[in-house]
């Protein structure tokens, strides 16, 4: 398939660049384009064809359904019904931003999108390029991450062309995602409020709106494969390197420690600013523990680097499961395959 790069710059949002994805995306075309989290694969959500060939270009199972994305309020009821009070006051509060909010589906969303589920997961992004898409073309767009399946989410044009060059009919050449891992799933559609996946809105925010929030145990363990887990994403090996990561808590000496004691050519080191100092293997140094937005930002980048490097074995010093750690700490524990080593 022939994929067009098609650039826009995010502070111009030029308009003829907008227009012609808005129309492949009409035509029943596939889009990777970015938001604030990472960057998606976008199609009209309302129409399967379309939305399987997402399926195909990442090699995604038919068993995990896609999150639907939104420029207005009014697209909301259209796509979601018994629309929940908590619902309403969090997306008053994150929206736009990185919270999806899963809800029992409307009628017209194909079975292709919500995988055959009664829910559909919602998000609406902050990103301009995101917004004028939807706005221009007029769809709810159904988008998982723009990476083929398995692989670290894509947080640049770089990355998707890496992973989507000719699967794909186009390309967005936009900036770097701020946030950097995706967003926060909350169920809203069971008996209680439940957080299926951490993101760039923490549980702590999100119970400062609505109460207590039950955490999914896929959150921080691993989900049984035979299992229909609450958020289906959450059961495949996700996130992964080709190198072996190994996942460390622990104080910084005795990370520096362990890391020097297992160094070689083909090691590297993923750990907090300042510890690089410390360490006699080839370290990215990303935030701080009390910044782990920091590390969450530059995540996905630094897993890919590796591979490019032919790095074998990565040694990540991992941050506090709370806040946006928490987030980090569930993509890093798949990336490592629940290879935790506690010091
Ligand atoms: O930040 C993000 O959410 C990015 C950008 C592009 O918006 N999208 C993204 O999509 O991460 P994806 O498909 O890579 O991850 C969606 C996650 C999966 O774990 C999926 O199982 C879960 O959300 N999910 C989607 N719809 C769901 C539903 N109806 N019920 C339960 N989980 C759902
Ligand atoms: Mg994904």
């Amino acid at each position: 398939m022939e994929t067009r790069m098609i650039p826009i710059d995010e502070h111009t949002l030029q308009a003829d660049a907008i227009d012609r994805v808005s129309d492949i995306l009409k035509g029943g075309g596939i889009v990777a384009l970015p938001t604030e989290t990472v960057y998606g694969l976008a199609a009209d959500a309302l129409n399967a064809e379309a939305v399987l060939k997402i399926f195909a270009a990442k090699g995604r199972p038919a068993d995990n359904p896609l999150i639907v994305h939104i420029a207005e309020l009014s697209m909301l009821q259209r796509l979601a019904r018994e629309i929940p009070p908590q619902a309403c006051r969090l997306a008053e509060r994150f929206w736009p931003g990185p919270l999806t909010m899963v809800l029992k589906k409307q009628g017209c969303i194909p079975d292709a999108t919500s995988a055959g589920l009664e829910t559909v997961g919602i998000r609406m992004p902050s990103h301009p390029v995101m917004r004028a898409v939807i706005r221009r073309s007029g769809l709810p767009l159904a988008a998982p991450s723009a990476n083929r399946s398995g692989s670290p989410s894509t947080t640049s044009a770089q990355h998707c062309i890496d992973d989507l060059y000719g699967r794909v009919d186009a390309i967005v050449v936009s900036g770097e995602s701020a946030v950097g891992v995706e967003s926060t799933v909350l169920s809203l559609a069971g008996e209680r409020p439940r957080l299926l996946r951490p993101g760039g809105v923490t549980r702590e925010e999100l119970e400062a709106v609505i109460g207590p929030i039950e955490l999914d145990e896929a959150v921080l363990g691993r989900a049984d494969p035979e299992s229909r887990v609450s958020a289906p994403g959450m059961k495949y090996r996700h996130y992964a390197p080709k190198a072996r990561v190994q996942l460390i808590l622990g104080p910084a000496g005795r990370y520096q420690e362990y890391v020097n004691a297992h160094a070689g050519p083909d090691v590297a080191a993923l750990c907090f600013r300042g510890e690089e100092q410390g360490l006699s293997v080839a370290a990215t140094a990303l935030g701080t523990p009390e910044n782990p937005a920091q590390m969450a930002q530059g995540l996905f980048a630094a897993l890919r680097d590796f591979d490019g490097k032919g790095v074998q074995t990565v040694y990540a010093h991992c941050p506090a499961p709370e806040g946006v750690g928490l987030a980090v700490y569930n993509r890093l524990i798949r990336a490592a395959a629940f290879d935790l080593v506690k010091l």
